[in-house]
Order: structure tokens, then sequence, then C-alpha cells
């Protein structure tokens, strides 16, 4: 049995994790969040109180940390501020969290000696022309465009520096886009597809040429899970399911599977230095590890994400008023 200690695990990805892990192995699961405006402890409503443990707290709060990793085996560190328009409006949150939480867990990985599985994104890397034919890899130079991926960045080279400098026993994995359940309607998928639900035009930033590599979160879960099994300490692997969609395909194919005309949305300002491509080589992982995702398909992805948002109205409509009035008052 391993005792692990998840943070950010009342967000998006991390209560999939969570979710995935008491679905697939016996681990007992501590989860560490401060519960800000994209935590939900709703999300691991349904999951067995044997199994799965709740604290809310803060990452940058030091005593409670350490109090929390001396009663695990491993950490799998989510908790972050990850969304890009708000890192563009209010970078300071960014910082404390994706840098100073970052720092003060590797200190308690240090003290304690435990294995410690730090969650990062492609957007390190920058991004891509639409035509150019390389995808990312883990040789790829960092070259972040924004306060949010910027200090992703920063905290993947403090996980590094404290692998060589301390011998601490960490891994790291760059994941491309996710969308799948419990994801807040601020993002991307989420938002078009609420904005259908609730009779609303979606909203498609510029001319909508941008590039993301989509990945269902169950399967950067199994990827995360397997790399805590068998990832070799001090490596970086990067997670991608080949699911590269410019978002005006996207934006399509939901309003085709909801039943509405391809072209029912409207164009709205484009985000401050947007970037253009992002495309993961996984090969490491799946050659290295022997990962392979589940959901190969982007479409029935997609399509079980919507029943899910139909099927489960009362997990987001609080936040659908504020997130819609937020974005109309930036024109977007
Ligand atoms: N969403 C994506 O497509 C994507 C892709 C690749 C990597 N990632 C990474 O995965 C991780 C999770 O992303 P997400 O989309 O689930 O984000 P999210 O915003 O949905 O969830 C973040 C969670 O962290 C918690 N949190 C924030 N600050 C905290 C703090 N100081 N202390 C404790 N908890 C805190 C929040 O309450 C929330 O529950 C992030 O590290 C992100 O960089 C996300």
């Amino acid at each position: 049995m391993t005792r692990l200690l998840v943070t950010g695990g009342a967000g998006f990805i991390g209560s999939n994790f969570v979710h995935y892990m008491v679905e697939n192995s016996d681990a007992h699961v501590s989860v560490l969040d401060a519960l800000t405006y994209a935590g939900n402890r709703a999300s691991l409503d349904g999951l067995p109180k044997d199994r799965v443990r709740f604290i809310h707290g803060d990452i940058t709060d030091a005593e409670l940390v350490d109090e929390l990793f001396a009663d695990v085996d491993a950490v799998v560190h989510y908790a972050a501020e990850s969304h890009n328009d708000n890192s563009l409006h209010s970078p300071r949150p960014f910082l404390d969290t994706n840098i100073v939480g970052t720092y003060t867990l590797l200190e308690a990985a240090r003290k304690h000696d435990r294995r410690f599985h730090h969650i990062s994104t492609d957007e390190v890397y920058g991004d891509l022309e639409l035509d150019d034919p390389q995808r990312f890899t883990e040789q790829t130079p960092y070259n972040p465009s924004s306060p949010y991926s910027s200090t992703k960045a920063g905290s993947d080279l403090l996980v590094r520096a404290w692998v060589r400098s301390f011998g601490v026993r960490a891994t790291i994995s760059n994941c491309s886009n996710n969308y799948g359940p419990y994801q807040h309607v601020e993002k991307f998928i989420p938002r078009q597809i609420t904005n259908v639900i609730r009779g609303i035009r979606p909203k498609l930033y510029g001319a909508g040429e941008n590039v993301r590599d989509w990945i269902h979160a169950n399967d950067h879960s199994s990827a995360v899970a397997t790399i805590l099994d068998k990832g070799v300490i001090g490596e970086t692997y990067l997670i991608g399911a080949d699911g590269e969609r410019n978002n005006k395909d996207v934006v399509e194919l939901i309003l085709e599977i909801m039943g509405q005309p391809r072209d029912a949305y409207d164009h709205v300002t484009d985000r401050a230095g947007h970037d253009l491509r992002y495309a993961i080589d996984s090969t490491k992982l799946r050659t290295e590890l022997g990962w392979t995702p589940s959901f190969s398909d982007f479409e029935s992805g997609l399509a079980a994400t919507i029943d899910w948002y139909r099927e489960n109205e009362s997990w987001w409509a609080p936040a659908k008023d504020a997130t819609e009035a937020f974005y109309a008052s930036k024109g977007q």
C-alpha cells in the first residue's frame, strides 16, 4: 500500500488523478488544496473516506507541509495557479504558488527523503510555428511566453536543482492541454460546452488558428501513475496523445456534437502574446516506460466530456456567471 500526498487534488487534473488512483491502485491519498477559485471540494465527492483524506491548506505553509510529508511515501504536485489569462491580469499569485510553493514542497521532500513527482506543462517550451514539422521533446530549450508558463518553467528548474544539489528523488512531467470532467468553466473547452448548454454563442479568440495538442485527463493520470511506478529519478517525461487540433476546429466540433450549426460562434479579441502552436513528442515515455493513451480518438473523448457537463450542471453552474462576467469585462 502506498500513501500518497496529492497537492492541488481538488483542481481539474489533480482530482482526475485522485479518482484514477482510487480506481486503479490500492493507494491511500491525502489531498492538500487551498481551494482557490479553481479548487472544488465537490470534485472529490463519492470517493471512499477510508482511502481519501482532504486537508484544506496552502503549499506555501512550511509547517503544515512538513507535517504532511512525514506521513506519506510519495508526493505528486499538481497545485498551481494555472490560467494564462489570469496571469496576464494579476501575476503575483503565480509567483507565490508556482515558485515559492514548489520550493516549500522541495524542502520538505529533501528533509523527509520522499519520492516527489512534479506536474508541469508543455507551455514551458514556448510555441511552434503552425507549419513547423517539429514537436517538443525533452531536449527542447525552455522559452516560456506568459507569467504562468514562466513560473512553471521556474518551478521545473527548482526541481532539477534540488535533484542535483540535494539528491531529492524527483521526476518531472510536462503535459499538453488536458480536457475532461471537473475542468473549470473559465477554460476553453468547458467554457464553450457550457455556453452552448446555456444558449450563449461560443467565443473564439482571434481567427482560432492556434493549435493545441489535446489529451484526456484520464490519460494524463495513467501517464503520471506510470512515471511514479517506473520513472527514472532526475528524468523529465513529456506526456501527449497526438491530439493536435486548432481552436476553430474544436469549437466547430463541439457545436456539431451538440446539434448546433458549425458556424454558430463569435470571434473575440485574441489573448495577448497568445502562443501559436504546441505539439508533444511523447516517444520517451512510450518507449522507455511502455505507456500508451487509452483515448486515441479526440471526438469520442470530447463527446464523453460534453455528456459529463450536461449531467453535472450543479458542479459547474456556481462559477459560470462570474466567469462570463469577467470575460465580458475584458471584451472576450
Ligand atoms: N490544464 C492543463 O491543460 C494542464 C496541462 C499541463 C499541465 N498542467 C499542470 O497541471 C497542474 C494542475 O492544473 P489544473 O488545470 O488542474 O489546474 P486547476 O487550476 O484546475 O487546479 C489547481 C488546484 O491547485 C489549488 N491551489 C492553487 N494554489 C494553491 C496553493 N497555494 N496551495 C494549495 N493548493 C493550491 C487550487 O485550489 C486548485 O484546486 C498545474 O500544475 C498545471 O500547470 C495543466
